[in-house]
């Protein structure tokens, strides 16, 4: 076991997905995975692995914001042998054509946090999808027609800011959207030499203040998660 991980070596499968929300890990195993076993509670941050389409697959949660996620990618992929990480979360949206429910793939991500400004000693890394699976999961939501959107998006360390209007640079300059992770998953993957994407369901607009209901959330969810799961095993 790792310091915030249970799993006995073994216990978690090449390919990962990694929702935020801990009870939406449970929801993935115990409605999309055959024979799920759970292999850590350590924190309530619930993880399993078992068959999708008879192949081996752990989904696990990883908490809210770049510190909390940046423990369990770390000991996922340094202490786990971990290969593929598939980030599933929701996102705010800050381009009009980005609308509710849309599917955003993250092909890189900008940071506020001062995470990786302090790793690289002030230099600008550009933490980036791995290609392979980008291009896998935007065939994949092409194909059943789900208007995938592909680009750049934010990784912020603040949910509340204090200027509301911050997020219309990061739009500026081409960001889609709004989350709190990516930024750090695509950076520890590089680090550990391994594959990392983050797929996104847009839940509210920082322009319109719409914001999706729960079972528009739990729609756009399961599409998603189909995504991710069949990307993680091709
Ligand atoms: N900001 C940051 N993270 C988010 C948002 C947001 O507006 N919406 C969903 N995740």
């Amino acid at each position: 076991m790792s310091i915030h991980i249970a799993a006995k070596p073994g216990e978690i499968a090449e390919a990962i997905l990694l929702p935020g929300d801990p009870l939406r890990a449970k929801f993935i195993a115990e409605n999309f995975l055959e024979k799920p076993v759970c292999y850590t509670q350590v924190r309530n941050i619930l993880g399993y692995t078992g068959l999708y389409k008879g192949r081996r697959v752990s989904v696990q949660g990883t908490g809210m914001g770049i510190p909390s996620i940046s423990i369990y990618a770390h000991e996922l992929f340094r202490d786990y042998g971990v290969q593929r990480a598939i980030r599933i979360g929701t996102a705010g949206s800050i381009r009009e054509n980005v609308r509710l429910r849309d599917l955003v793939l993250a092909v890189s991500a900008c940071t506020d946090s001062g995470v990786n400004s302090i790793r690289f000693g002030g230099k600008s890394y550009a933490p980036t999808a791995s290609f392979t699976l980008l291009k896998t999961a935007y065939d994949i939501a092409l194909t059943r027609g789900w208007d995938p959107k592909a680009g750049p998006i934010v990784s912020s360390d603040t949910f509340y800011t204090e200027d509301p209007d911050e997020w219309k640079l990061w739009a500026k300059f081409g960001c889609l959207a709004l989350e709190m992770e990516c930024a750090e998953l695509y950076t520890l993957a590089a680090k550990y030499g391994r594959e990392a994407l983050c797929l996104l369901t847009i839940s509210d607009s920082l322009i319109t203040h719409e914001q999706t209901s729960a079972e528009e959330r739990q729609t756009a969810f399961t599409r998603m998660m189909e995504v991710a799961l069949e990307t993680a095993i091709s």
